[in-house]
C-alpha cells in the first residue's frame, strides 16, 4: 500500500515568515516603516480566541506591529463600525481583520463594507472579492492564498486537472474555486446540497475540503494519486475523555491513497497565520508606495515605486 507524501504547511509556513521578517526589517531600517496590524476581536469564542493570540504572536515575531482590540459581545454595529472608521484613518494602522464569526446582532456584511479595501488584509471586502474575479491586484483571503500555495509546489502546472472544492463559503470555498480555475484547472464547488459527493471527489485530481464536519471526506473518496488539502480544524472527544484536532478528511484513510496531502495541524493553519503577514505586509507597502524588489519576491519593480531594500527607483532589479 502507497503513503502520501505529506504536505508540511509547517515548515513552508516558517520559511514564508522569516522571508517576510527579513523584508519588515529592511522596511524599518531603509524607510523607518513599521507595517501596522489591527485585529479586532468581538466577545470570547475560545477558538477565535486562540487564533487571534496565535495572529497577534507570530506578527509581532515578523516585527509587524499588532494592535488587538478587544471588545464585549454587546458592542453595537455603530461601536464597532467607529472603531474601524478610527483604524481606517490611522497612517501606522496598514492592516485590518475582524475575526469571524460575529455575534448574531451584528450584519457581518455590513461591518466587512466599513473596512477600507487596501487594509482588508483578510480580502473579505467587496472590491477585493472583485478584483480576484476579474484578476485585479487586491488582496486575497488568507486561507486560499494558503492552500494555493501549497498547491503550487506539488503542482508547478494545475492547468487540465481536475478540482473539487468542498465548501462553499465566502472564506474559503468561492475564493479557493476562483483561484484554481485561474491556475487552469477544471473545478467543481460541491456542498452540502451535492447529490453525490463521493462522486464528486473521486473524479478529482485535487481535492480542497472545508465543510467543518470532522473526517467526512473518506478514503474511497479519494482518487488514488490525487492531492489533498485539508482546511477542517475539528476537536473530537476520545473514549479516555481527551481530545483530539481532525481535519475534514479521515486522515488515516486518505494517506494510504492520495499522492499528497496535507496533516491537521501542520497543514493550512499555519499558512493562513503566513498569509494574513504576507498580506500586511503587501498592503503597507503599498499605502507606503514602496515595493519589494527582485530579490525579495522575485519580480521587477513597476514604475513610480521605490525598492525597499535599496531606495532604488524603477529598477530592474537591486
Ligand atoms: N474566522 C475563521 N477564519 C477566518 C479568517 O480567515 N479571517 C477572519 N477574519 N475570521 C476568520
Amino acid at each position: 500500500m502507497s503513503t502520501a507524501v505529506l504536505i508540511d504547511g509547517k515548515a513552508y509556513a516558517e520559511a514564508i515568515r522569516a522571508r517576510l521578517a527579513i523584508s519588515v526589517g529592511e522596511l524599518h531600517d531603509y524607510h523607518h516603516i513599521v507595517p501596522g496590524l489591527a485585529v479586532v476581536l468581538v466577545g470570547q469564542d475560545p477558538a477565535s480566541r486562540i487564533y487571534v493570540r496565535n495572529k497577534h504572536k507570530q506578527a509581532e515575531e515578523a516585527g509587524i506591529r499588532s494592535l488587538v482590540h478587544t471588545l464585549p459581545a454587546e458592542v453595537s454595529e455603530d461601536e464597532l463600525s467607529t472603531l474601524i472608521e478610527g483604524l481606517n484613518g490611522d497612517r501606522e494602522i496598514h492592516g485590518i481583520l475582524v475575526q469571524l464569526p460575529l455575534p448574531p446582532h451584528i450584519d457581518t456584511q455590513w461591518i466587512i463594507d466599513c473596512i477600507d479595501p487596501a487594509k482588508d488584509v483578510d480580502g473579505f471586502h467587496p472590491f477585493n472579492v472583485g478584483h480576484l474575479f476579474t484578476r485585479g491586484t487586491g488582496l486575497i483571503p488568507c486561507t486560499p492564498l494558503g492552500c494555493l500555495k501549497l498547491l503550487r509546489r506539488q503542482h508547478p502546472d494545475m492547468s487540465g486537472l481536475r478540482a473539487t472544492m468542498i465548501g462553499r463559503s465566502n472564506i474559503v470555498g468561492k475564493p479557493m474555486a476562483q483561484l484554481l480555475v485561474q491556475e487552469n484547472c477544471t473545478v467543481t464547488i460541491a456542498h452540502s446540497k451535492t447529490r453525490d459527493l463521493a462522486r464528486e471527489c473521486r473524479q478529482a485530481d485535487i481535492v480542497v475540503a472545508a465543510v467543518g464536519r470532522a473526517e467526512m471526506v473518506r478514503g474511497d473518496w479519494i482518487k488514488p494519486g490525487a492531492t489533498v488539502i485539508d482546511v477542517g480544524i475539528n476537536r473530537i472527544s476520545l473514549e479516555d475523555g481527551k481530545s483530539r484536532l481532525v481535519g475534514d478528511v479521515c486522515f488515516d484513510e486518505a494517506v494510504a491513497v492520495a499522492g499528497a496531502i496535507t496533516p491537521v495541524p501542520g497543514g493550512v493553519g499555519p499558512m493562513t497565520v503566513a498569509m494574513l503577514l504576507h498580506n500586511t505586509v503587501l498592503a503597507c507597502c503599498r499605502q507606503t508606495h514602496v515595493e519589494p524588489c527582485l530579490h525579495a519576491v522575485g519580480k521587477r519593480m513597476s514604475s513610480g515605486t521605490r525598492c525597499f531594500a535599496c531606495n532604488a527607483h524603477e529598477r530592474s532589479s537591486c
